[in-house]
């Protein structure tokens, strides 16, 4: 098993659907580096608004990309996106930047700047020691690691995904976000093909996580 190849997860799914969970605990079991690239999205929408770009200005979010530095910073098991050296804050779970995330995210020059920058997390993750990479986003099974080895999509039912971002105090329009994530017309939200769909509205996390462990579990004992 300590031998077995760096291999890939890759979590998709809707606002509170469980991918941050999930993935953090797929991240101890198995010795991955946890990638939660909503908060790249978050980080870079944080950004904009600091300096005053808005998501209808493409020629002001181009210049805003071409100048801005990343990088990457290891906190734990996760990645931090570095904007011109520095990690943003909470400022990235604002009102504010739950507003506006997904209309900057629906900009095909966004989601170029990121793709070799997401893609580049696995080299990251074997530079730090990691057995693989669990990485949880809206394209990663159908456009950033099509061909990872494990792929979920997780999927909940509307009125669930509201009573959890509740009970977590945000204040989150997550009906507004999904509807943007799923219209837009590059890399929507959607199961793609090959991936494992799991409905976890009446599921606990442990019961979703065990579900995908296993799979995992048994490819490493045979390989
Ligand atoms: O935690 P939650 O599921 O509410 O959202 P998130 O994962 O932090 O992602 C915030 C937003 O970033 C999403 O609503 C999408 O608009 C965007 N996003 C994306 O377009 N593609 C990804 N791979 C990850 C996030
Ligand atoms: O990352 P994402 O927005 O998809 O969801 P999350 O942050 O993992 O989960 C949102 C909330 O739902 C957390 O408070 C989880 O503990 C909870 N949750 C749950 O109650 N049941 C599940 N099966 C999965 C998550």
């Amino acid at each position: 098993m300590a031998s077995s190849p760096f291999f890939i997860v890759a979590i998709d799914g809707g606002a509170a659907s469980g991918k941050s969970s999930s993935s953090r605990t797929l991240s101890e079991r198995f010795n991955l580096l946890h990638v939660d690239t909503g908060s790249f999205y978050r980080a870079i929408t944080a950004e904009m608004l600091r300096r005053g770009v808005t998501a209808s200005d493409l020629a002001a979010v181009q210049a805003a990309l071409i100048e801005m530095r990343l990088g990457t910073r290891i906190a734990g098991r996760s990645a931090q996106m570095e904007i011109g050296g520095r990690v943003a804050g909470e400022e990235i779970r604002s009102r504010e930047v739950n507003d506006h995330v997904s209309h900057f995210a629906a900009i095909p020059a966004v989601r170029t700047a990121l793709l070799a920058y997401q893609r580049g997390q696995a080299e990251v993750a074997r530079a730090h020691g990691f057995r693989g990479l669990v990485m949880e986003g809206r394209d990663i099974g159908s456009v950033i690691f099509p061909d990872a080895a494990f792929r979920f999509f997780l999927h909940a039912n509307p009125a669930e995904r509201a009573r959890r971002r509740a009970s977590e105090g945000q204040q989150d329009s997550i009906a507004e976000r999904d509807r943007l994530d799923s219209s837009r017309k590059t890399a929507p939200l959607a199961c793609p093909p090959g991936a494992v769909l799991i409905d976890t509205t009446h599921r606990t996390l442990a019961e979703v996580v065990e579900q995908m462990a296993a799979p995992i579990a048994a490819r490493l004992a045979a390989a």
